[in-house]
């Protein structure tokens, strides 16, 4: 398992104000828990109003418009939602590429607008179970997630996080073996080296995300190359949520 694990939540369409609850809980469990460092994504409503409740936990959002203002009714900027207190933005989440029609092409702006706002990113990439029978999942992952980064990063360290989540492991209660995690870590990893050379590659963590619960994420965090994990389903009550976290540290 990592050195310091990285495990953060990403609420999706969930959560109204009664939410906050649970986000308090999550906040006061991670502060006698400094192994791992935890995180919520909540809805771009809930960001500011976890923000003011967190001590410990990260914030972040779950998506942002490539530019940064402008005429785009219903959109949300990077430094709107960075205003808001989020520190980070998950980008190229699968529900986002299917439901939104986003492109790598797009995800690469998101990103690199992100980042301009001072946002850390978390990028997530994953093949779909076709993709995976035909023996292309590693091949897919790594031509995805070289297109969809930010074109320069200064710190890759410090500003990226990659996020792997096959796409047929989301909300199914299916996740890939530990050896498949582990493969297709690996194979992350190499790219992240051959991008950012040996020092600054291998610092940058890769989280997996897929089905996790407090059952599983023991074994699952303990795949080659698993930095953490992004959870969804099991992030939306603090007892699930914090039963990972327990496990990861
Ligand atoms: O971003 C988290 C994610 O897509 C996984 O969702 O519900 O399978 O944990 P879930």
């Amino acid at each position: 398992m990592a050195e310091r694990p990285y495990i953060v939540g990403n609420w999706k369409m969930n959560g109204t104000r009664a939410m906050l609850a649970q986000a308090r809980s999550i906040d006061r469990a991670a502060q006698n828990l400094m192994k791992v460092e935890v995180a919520l994504a909540p809805p771009f409503t809930l960001i500011h109003p976890v923000h003011r409740e967190a001590e410990q936990i990260g914030v972040g959002a779950q998506d942002c418009h490539p530019l940064p203002d402008g005429a785009h009714t219903g959109d949300i900027s990077a430094s709107m939602v960075a205003d808001a207190g989020a520190k980070f933005v998950i980008l190229g989440h699968s529900e986002r590429r299917q439901n939104h029609g986003e492109s790598n092409a797009l995800v690469r702006e998101k990103g690199t607008a992100a980042i301009d706002a001072g946002l850390r990113i978390i990028l997530c990439v994953g093949e779909t179970e076709e993709t995976r029978d035909d023996g292309k999942a590693e091949s897919f992952v790594t031509r995805q997630f070289k297109a969809s980064l930010p074109e320069t990063l200064a710190s890759p360290e410090e500003s990226l996080t990659v996020a792997y989540e096959p796409v047929w492991a989301i909300g199914t209660g299916r996740t890939p073996t530990v050896e498949e995690i582990g493969a297709m870590h690996r194979a992350i990893r190499a790219t992240l080296v051959e991008l950012y050379g040996e020092a600054q590659g291998t610092a940058v963590r890769i989280l997996y995300g897929g089905s996790v619960n407090a059952e599983n994420a023991r074994e699952l965090l303990a795949a080659d190359e698993v930095g953490g994990a992004l959870v969804g389903g099991a992030s939306l009550t603090a007892e699930s949520f914090l039963g990972i976290v327990l496990a990861a540290a």
